[in-house]
């Protein structure tokens, strides 16, 4: 999960957040210290895996399933992944890299690891009294819910152009509008396949909960991905999402993002901010 940290205004400060910053490069990377991993990490990893391996295959879109089952050849799911060993299958699908972090990064360099097709990737596990909810992402959240969408050619196409465009935003004062989007697609995308909702939503596929209910419940908003309106709505950070939108092909993404976005984010400062339970006559609802 991205976290809004860059929404706070506490842009650059790696204080408070919970991973070691203190012994990294100036791009940010560490080593994967695969030997300080306690047999409760490694413990922590296998139930967690388990548990949500159960529920991906009825909810997760096809192109996640056919990453998992690829990784599944390097024995995902019986410990904690090894950079070099996923690096290796990662490369060779989408010349994507994965570069161990402590954690959050500021934007900044968040952004130039994307531009340069570097997925920024955590390398400590939750406690186990966490098991079901972390308040920062973990390596569980990157290496479930991110690393097998990489495996896709557009994702792994739009990620990059999200780091290019974020440069840009920051200078525009876009970033508010550009956090919105990554949220509503990166971490709590769906997409439409074979006319049921699919998460491809890195937050919704490493969450139990959140993954039978965006896709499963009643209760949500999902409509159809629509731009300037994803890009208008606050979102929930600490509760699941009010709202989904949901894609009808990861082509779509990648071209409807690819126009320069300097006019959108003045345009965008004259629209509305949309609650993120509100229902617009305009939405497309999609059905479950
Ligand atoms: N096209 C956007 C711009 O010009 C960049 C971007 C691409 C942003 C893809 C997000 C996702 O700013
Ligand atoms: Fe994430």
């Amino acid at each position: 999960m991205r976290e809004p940290v860059d929404l706070e205004g506490r842009v650059g400060r790696t204080k408070g957040l919970r991973g070691d910053y203190s012994r990294m490069g100036l791009d940010y990377t560490v080593h994967q210290e695969y030997s300080a991993y306690t047999d409760v990490h490694q413990d922590t990893w296998r139930r967690l895996y388990a548990r949500q391996r159960e529920l991906v295959p009825t909810r997760a879109c096809a192109a996640y399933l056919r990453a998992l089952d690829e990784l599944e050849t390097l024995r995902y799911g019986d410990s904690i992944p090894r950079f070099d060993q996923v690096n290796e299958k990662l490369q060779a699908a989408t010349r994507w890299e994965l570069v161990p972090v402590p954690g959050l990064l500021p934007d900044d360099v968040f952004f130039s690891h994307l531009a340069r097709r570097r997925f920024p990737t955590t390398v400590w596990i939750r406690d186990p009294e966490e098991f079901d909810y972390i308040v920062e992402p973990d390596l569980f959240h990157d290496f479930f819910g991110h690393v097998p969408m990489i495996f896709s050619p557009a994702i792994a196409d739009y990620l990059q152009a999200y780091g290019e465009g974020g440069m840009k935003a920051a200078r525009l004062g876009g970033l508010k509008y550009l956090a919105r989007l990554y949220w509503y697609t990166i971490e709590f995308g769906l997409v439409r396949e074979a006319g049921h909702p699919r998460a491809y939503g890195a937050g919704i596929l490493s969450s139990p909960a959140e993954l039978r209910f965006s896709v499963d419940a009643e209760g949500p908003h999902r409509i159809s991905f629509d731009l300037i309106r994803a890009m208008q709505t606050r979102y929930l950070i600490d509760d699941f999402q009010k709202t989904y939108f949901v894609i009808q092909s990861f082509g779509q993404l990648f071209e409807e993002t690819a126009p320069d976005f300097s006019l959108l984010y003045r345009a965008l400062e004259r629209l509305p901010e949309l609650e993120a339970d509100t229902h617009l006559p305009t939405d497309h609802t999609v059905g479950g």
